[in-house]
């Protein structure tokens, strides 16, 4: 596994102790079976605002912000402050028999920033359990009000909503579902809602009408009556900051409410500043859906907590039907955990005193600075919106081939970013940039330079290589 591991990264296979210890005893987030359980990793050592530094004491630009999550920055004392404190008034109570001064806190504060009547939020401990809590409502939902058979889940090619068994069914990206089971019965998948991949010769407003026209179809041949739910992530994150064609959001939402399908909309990332509003959906795309799922930015990485902003008129529903005593039997020990809804109240409290304003106004200078970027004869595309981007690198740029084009390309130009000072999440043939929100201009301008420098040096690397000709 060290060769492997050399291969990937010019550093030392073991900078630090800890990385040969976790290579001896830690399973580590999607592994392949050649090295799993046996996997170098570097190691992070610490975190200063919009830096952190890893085991060979290089100080990196946190480009991805962990995992799109770290919004407010790394070492924020007042968010420190806040756990301590928090785990010395009350560590934990049981949200099965008692509830919390800080849950019920954030949950006015949410339901005032929600878009319209969704005013209430059941807490998970992420993002999956999010996705999974509000895919299980909707099969309960749709129990109680005797419509069993409406349990099929819309999504998309392209999509991720996490690693539950039900929300993993969910995702679209290449090799998601290759070696795993899915409950691939209850989810039918509709287009990439991809301008850069749409057809050649296909302008983007027929585009838009293909894909609001397949929904359409396909709501016909399945029949609305076994349709439960349409799940998606109004920019969607990792299968390569995909930003829908104008107009596509609205008329998927609207599809969704004639048909009485409930829209769930995965804010996972987009929420909590990164497209410069609390959410997105309504104030960016101006979609009212029956429920938002969030995580990630809710409490910018420093506590694991995710929800569901529910519409309350879904209860009125099921108060109305029959069946006053059904159960939603759903429940985690860790639902409105004190300490993690208290980091998320001050978190909130940073994007109102300033952050979610700087973060729009640095939105347009940082989408501009990555798309000079597109000169690079490496590079298709580069897209994004608010403060995430993707710079997608093709073979070709007439065919915009990803496939011919060595598969490990993002890697390469990660490798050497690091080696410049910026750490960068690698996707197949495609980089995303999600920094922290409080990331100078300065500081973008430094991180557009280090992309540059890597990608021309991989541009001669795979020249070399005979991997990729100009
Ligand atoms: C849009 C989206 N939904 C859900 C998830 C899953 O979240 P978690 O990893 O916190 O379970 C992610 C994770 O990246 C995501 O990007």
């Amino acid at each position: 596994m060290a060769a492997k591991r050399e291969e990937l990264d010019s550093a030392d296979a073991h900078a630090s102790p800890f990385e040969a210890i976790a290579e001896r005893h830690l399973v580590q987030p999607w592994p392949v079976s050649g090295s799993i359980g046996a996997e170098a990793r570097g190691v992070i050592d610490s975190g200063d605002g919009v830096y952190v530094t890893d085991a060979q004491g290089r100080r990196l630009i946190d480009g991805p912000a962990g995992m799109w999550c770290v919004n407010v920055g790394h070492r924020r004392e007042e968010l420190a402050r806040v756990l301590y404190d928090q785990a010395m008034a009350l560590t934990y109570n049981s949200p099965w028999y008692t509830t919390n001064a800080p849950s019920a806190l954030l949950s006015e504060r949410l339901a005032h920033y929600a878009p319209g009547g969704l005013d209430h939020v059941f807490y998970t401990t992420g993002g999956s359990s999010a996705v999974e809590t509000a895919l299980r409502f909707m099969q309960f939902y749709n129990n109680v009000r005797g419509r069993p058979e409406k349990k099929i889940i819309v999504s998309r090619e392209g999509a991720y909503h996490g690693s539950t068994y039900l929300s993993a069914s969910l995702n679209g990206r290449p090799r998601d579902q290759d070696w795993m089971d899915s409950a691939s019965h209850l989810v039918i998948k509709l287009t990439c809602p991809n301008p850069f991949r749409r057809p050649a010769g296909m302008t983007e407003t027929k585009f838009t009408d293909f894909l609001v026209g397949e929904f359409r179809e396909t709501i016909e041949n399945v029949g609305a009556e076994r349709i439960g739910a349409f799940v998606a992530e109004p920019v969607m994150a990792s299968g390569g900051v995909i930003v829908p064609p104008p107009g596509y959001l609205p008329r998927m939402r609207e599809l969704c409410r004639e048909h009485d399908i409930l829209y769930i909309s995965d804010e996972v990332v987009t929420a909590f500043g990164r497209l410069g509003h609390v959410f997105a959906s309504g104030e960016v795309f101006g979609i009212e859906p029956d429920m938002i799922t969030f995580a990630k930015g809710v409490t910018s990485g420093y506590f694991p907590l995710g929800g569901v902003m529910m519409r309350s008129s879904l209860f009125e529903e099921l108060r109305q039907s029959n069946h006053s005593e059904a159960m939603f039997a759903h429940g985690l020990t860790y639902s409105s955990h004190p300490i993690g809804c208290a980091v998320a109240l001050r978190n909130l409290e940073l994007l109102e005193e300033g952050l979610l304003a700087e973060a729009q106004a640095l939105a347009p200078y940082f989408q501009a600075q990555m798309r000079t970027l597109s000169d690079l004869p490496l590079v298709g595309e580069v897209r994004g919106l608010g403060l995430m981007a993707c710079i997608e690198c093709v073979a070709d740029r007439v065919s915009n081939n990803p496939l011919t084009l060595d598969l490990e390309v993002g890697k390469r130009i990660d490798r050497h970013c690091q080696e410049l000072g910026l750490l960068v999440r690698p996707l197949i043939n495609m980089c995303v940039m999600s920094p922290p929100l409080t990331i100078s201009r300065a500081q973008v301008d430094e991180m557009v330079e280090i992309l540059r420098k890597s990608i021309e040096l991989t541009q001669d690397e795979l020249t070399r290589e005979g991997l990729w000709k100009r």
